[in-house]
């Protein structure tokens, strides 16, 4: 008997760290076709099957049009990081690869040697840069903000605790003149909205892609987890999609201003465990 409990116990935490879950969330944009978009984010130089086969076969599998990862792909203490890049250069075979840095990439001192290498592979690196794509169901724009000035102007926010000359305005005023769908990607979801009416939900987009936050950790019996980097104990921005008022928004609702989707990313940092808390793969269909 306490064998048998030992067994599941050690089978359920196992699976919370290394079994892949899919999140199929909707939004309903009035587009005229399906754009089915792969979001991962976090990754942390976790390996999910050699080489990230595993990975690599599930998205196959989901048949997105386009695959965004926020950040945090590579973790700072990666020193074989170019194994860990060429798993997510192998998903440009599946669709495009658009890509933000984390803070992790950054840390870990190589971004420098990272950056060029993946874009070498095919992977499109937004680093405070716009992109318009032309899928087979029309074209998508993006807009990629690099964190460490985020991480900047979320802090002053904080401390002022209101609204802030704003770094981004030309990059917004500039995404808002692309065609279909705009999406916003960017590590730190906190960023989304801020006290006093900051944050970048006061601009005009569709829908921002963000992680940094690893679904909160531990998800039972916290409904947005226990705690997140940036956000602290109780996190609010974790998992799933949000309005730009911090509300929850069902999936295949119709949003009034840009809403927030949360990755709740695939491998851990400082804090090595989940709970009711898989890695997550995200595919998320805009309609
Ligand atoms: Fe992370």
């Amino acid at each position: 008997m306490a064998a048998a409990l030992v067994g599941s116990a050690a089978f359920y935490f196992y699976c919370q760290n290394h079994c892949l879950q899919v999140s199929r969330p909707v939004l309903d944009l009035g587009l005229d076709a399906p754009l089915r978009v792969l979001h991962l984010s976090d990754l942390h130089s976790a390996s999910f099957g050699r080489g990230g086969r595993a990975l690599y076969q599930m998205a196959v599998q989901l048949e997105p049009q386009l695959i965004c990862i926020t950040g945090d792909w590579i973790d700072a203490k990666d020193s074989a990081w170019r194994r860990t890049a060429d798993a997510l250069i192998q998903l440009t075979a599946v669709a495009p690869v658009v890509f933000v840095p984390g803070n992790h990439e950054h840390r870990s001192g190589r971004w420098p040697q990272i950056r060029p290498y993946l874009e070498r592979g095919g992977v499109q690196v937004l680093c405070d840069d716009l992109l318009t794509l032309h899928t087979a169901v029309g074209p998508v724009s993006l807009l990629g903000l690099d964190e460490r000035r985020g991480v900047t102007y979320g802090q002053y926010l904080s401390r002022r605790g209101g609204p802030a000359p704003d770094p981004y305005s030309q990059l917004f005023a500039a995404l808002a003149q692309r065609p279909g769908p705009r999406l916003l990607l960017t590590h730190y979801p906190e960023q989304f909205c801020q006290k006093g009416g900051g944050g970048h939900s006061r601009h005009s987009f569709s829908l921002q892609l963000s992680g940094h936050a690893h679904g909160g950790q531990i998800r039972f019996p916290f409904p947005q987890g226990l705690i997140a980097p940036g956000q602290g104990l109780f996190p609010r921005y974790t998992a799933g999609l949000f309005t730009c008022r911090g509300q929850r928004l069902p999936s295949g609702s119709r949003p009034h201003g840009p809403a927030l989707l949360v990755s709740r990313g695939l491998g851990n940092s400082f804090f090595p465990l989940r709970v009711q808390n898989r890695p997550e793969v995200i595919l998320l269909t805009l309609r």
